[in-house]
């Protein structure tokens, strides 16, 4: 092996051109998901504090969003639910007539060819708040895996192309997987958030969505943050109950997650650059300590470069007009 002064590794570093000719990752549009908030109403388009140029929107808002989405090169997108109301056991998740439901039946007609995700969780839907059945206190295992198998049945009717169980049960893969299939939806993908953590970059999303837990926090059901072996194992398992994809949350503290995944599972990994992430590098934009678009771009060449096949992010707007 050659050393200096022979090896120069600058030589390739000297202009624009010689860097783009080796580089190792590049983002791409069509790798990317972006994240929507379906509210009740028409005409509302309600700005979210905390997430700075992202909205909840009425279904017809939304519709419009989505079209001008595909004309920017954005081809999916994750869909969230403001319900009306709330309830003990989060019936507005699977109602036929729900918020998500109703917007993924507009939006197949309004924008044909885009992919449309959904969050499966009942914590948008309860009155606790939590993404579980609640009884005495504890989020009841077993007995929510219906209620989220139903979610994301109804989910598949209204024309959804993919399914993204948040709720992080135990067994809510082989739940969902089982009534999908039973049911004709065996064509419908299983975005499996596996390792998600119980993070706390997760504020703005709770305070935009309004899922705050009114009681305890979720780390009886969310992943603890100081483990690696844990998340595999929760991949695997999804895997095994017929997860089509699986999902690291957060993404940039958990980088070496990613990796460690990648290396292990051929299956598609998803990466969720969540509120937090974005937050803080928009307000740090903000306060004019960094420039947003390098950041962004940084961490989001990070995040791909670790091992992430497809990144939701709340960036992807903006990053359609960077690239
Ligand atoms: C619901 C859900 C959450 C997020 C996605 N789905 C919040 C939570 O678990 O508290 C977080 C998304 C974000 O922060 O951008 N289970
Ligand atoms: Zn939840």
């Amino acid at each position: 092996m050659s050393t200096f002064p022979v090896t120069r590794l600058r030589r390739f570093r000297r202009t624009n051109a010689l860097r783009a000719l080796v580089r190792e990752t590049r983002l791409d549009l069509t790798d990317f998901v972006y994240p929507l908030f379906a509210c009740p109403g028409v005409g509302v388009e309600e700005p979210l504090e905390g997430l700075p140029g992202i909205a909840r929107r009425s279904i017809d808002v939304l519709c419009d969003e989505a079209e001008e989405l595909q004309r920017l090169g954005i081809e999916a997108v994750l869909l969230f639910g403001i319900p009306e109301e709330k309830d003990e056991v989060g019936s507005g998740a699977y109602d036929d007539d729900g918020i998500v439901q109703r917007a993924l039946r507009s939006l197949r007609e309004r924008a044909p060819g885009l992919v449309l995700v959904t969050d499966v969780c009942l914590c948008e839907y309860t009155s606790h708040g939590h993404c579980g059945v609640v009884q005495e206190g504890e989020v009841l295992n077993d007995v929510s895996l219906e209620l989220l198998a139903r979610t994301a049945l109804s989910h598949a009717e209204a024309g959804a192309d993919a399914v993204a169980p948040s709720d992080m049960m135990d067994g809510r893969i082989g739940a969902v997987r089982g009534l999908l299939d039973g049911d004709g939806f065996e064509h419908v993908s299983v975005v499996a958030y596996s390792a998600k953590y119980a993070s706390s970059f997760y504020g703005p999303f709770r305070e935009a969505a309004g899922t705050a837990p009114a009681f305890g926090d979720r780390k009886t059901y969310q992943l603890d943050p100081p483990n690696l072996r844990e998340a595999l194992r929760e991949c695997e398992l999804d895997l095994g109950e017929g997860a089509d994809a699986v999902m690291i949350k957060p993404a940039l503290p958990y980088l070496d997650v990613i990796a460690a995944a990648r290396e292990r599972f051929p299956a598609p990994i998803f990466a969720f650059n969540v509120s937090g992430e974005y937050a803080m590098i928009k307000a740090a934009a903000a306060s004019g300590w960094l420039d947003e678009r390098q950041a962004a771009l940084e961490t989001l060449t990070a995040i791909k470069r670790a091992g992430a096949d497809v990144i939701i992010s709340y960036w992807a707007k903006e990053l359609a007009r960077w690239l």
